[in-house]
């Protein structure tokens, strides 16, 4: 039997893809520090579980296609606390905000079209434009500048008359970057006069450090037509397996279509919906709390690569990932080597090696990115074993 092209020529998940490697050397009894994988260990804020305890109805029935009316209303207040000025019918919940990101891709290209991206990037942006025939540019961001956007001239070397929409995220996966205000106002210029859209992935929103100022593409009233958000409840919430994410758009045309996409996958799981409707209520306190502790993870693994010899990386100022230039020749190769023959008193670690992350052939491939989602003694420790195997490592290039 022949499998589509399409489907064949996707690529697999870069983080998931060195898993039976993580099971191998836990079967040997060794203890794996998982640094590859988004995954935050803060507790669910307990109103979620609550509320599902709570769920009194007699028989569990489909939600509405476009979502339960008390989750996006909850989802259009915290977008209005954000000064963004949503209506109802301009939010539709998702499976996820993956689901989100592709029914975005789906409803704005046709197969052959492009969509720009700034690499490295998420991977499932071009695991789902491939999967239905849209075609990723990459707008090449280098770990010497902080992965910060090159010029507008540069990236508008990069569109063609196939390009449909910028998709990025901010704060950025794998990177940390968090996009100033001059480069998103440079981007939503750049989709006025090429009439782009943009999809803003904003699922990291409130992960800002430093004191930074986060701007999202909702605030640009100029290109509210243009602008595409995506979100989600996984990070924010820490509430990954709920499968709860957004899309919303001031363009109710574009949010119609994807109605119809709704409507075909019926629903997102009702249950799930009620318990986001109590998490969308969670006090600003609790993002105060929970980004205390991500900023001090931040700091433990920032300063322990700056002790490592040959290691490159700019602090990241968001989300929970660090993008790191190793000595190695091939970073791949390098995580394999931690999970199946190194390890310090029985204990290695894992990361995502970033070639997946970039789809300029040949770049990424001497870095590794690293999720800070450990406890502190964790963290600490996986650094630790970390510059311990660089040292030992055989293939390193310094
Ligand atoms: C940038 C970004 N967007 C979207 C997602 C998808 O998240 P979910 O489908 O869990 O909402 C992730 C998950 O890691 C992510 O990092």
């Amino acid at each position: 039997m022949i499998l589509s092209k399409r489907i064949t020529a996707m690529q697999e998940s870069p983080i998931r893809k060195l898993v039976p490697f993580a099971q191998a050397a836990k079967a040997q009894g060794k203890k794996v520090y998982h640094l590859n994988i988004g995954q935050p260990d803060i507790e669910t804020p307990s109103s979620f579980m609550e509320a599902v305890k709570n769920f009194d109805e007699k028989v569990l029935s489909y939600a509405l296609s476009q979502g339960s009316p008390e989750l996006i209303d909850g989802i259009r207040q915290y977008y209005a606390k954000h000064g963004m000025n949503f209506e109802n019918d301009e939010i539709l919940i998702t499976n996820g905000g993956s689901e989100a990101i592709l029914f975005a891709i789906i409803a704005i290209a046709d197969p052959g079209d492009e969509i720009l991206v700034p690499e490295p990037f998420y991977t499932n942006y071009n695991g789902f434009s491939s999967a239905v025939n849209v075609n990723v540019s990459p707008i090449t961001c280098k770990a010497e500048d902080g992965f910060h956007l090159p010029s507008k001239k540069a990236i508008e070397e990069v569109i063609n008359t196939k390009t449909k929409a910028i998709l990025l995220s901010n704060p950025g996966n794998p990177t940390g970057v968090v996009y100033t205000k001059e480069e998103i106002q440079m981007l939503a210029q750049l989709a006025k006069e090429y009439n782009l859209f943009i999809i803003a992935d904003e699922v990291y929103r409130e992960f800002v450090y430093d004191g930074l100022e986060f701007t999202s593409f909702g605030e640009i009233k100029e290109i509210e037509d243009r602008v595409i958000i995506v979100d989600s409840i996984s990070k924010r919430y820490s509430a990954c397996g709920a499968r709860i994410g957004s899309i919303a758009s001031k363009n109710k045309e574009l949010m119609k279509q994807i109605l119809k996409l709704c409507q075909g996958r019926l629903c997102v799981p009702t249950l799930e919906q009620v318990g986001a409707v109590e998490l969308y209520k969670t006090s600003d306190t609790y993002f105060n709390a929970v980004n205390q502790e991500y900023d001090k993870r931040r700091k433990i693994v920032y300063e322990a690569l700056q002790t490592m010899p040959g290691v490159l990386c700019k602090k990241p100022t968001g989300a929970f990932y660090v993008v790191a230039k190793l000595p190695v020749d091939d970073a791949e190769k390098f995580v394999v080597w931690l999970l199946s023959e190194f390890d310090v008193n029985g204990e290695t670690v894992m990361m995502a090696p970033a070639e997946g992350f970039y789809a300029t052939p040949g770049l990424g491939k001497d870095e590794a990115r690293i999720a800070y989602i450990l406890n502190e003694d964790d963290l600490t420790k996986a650094m630790e074993i970390l510059k311990i195997a660089l040292e030992k490592y055989p293939n390193k290039t310094i």
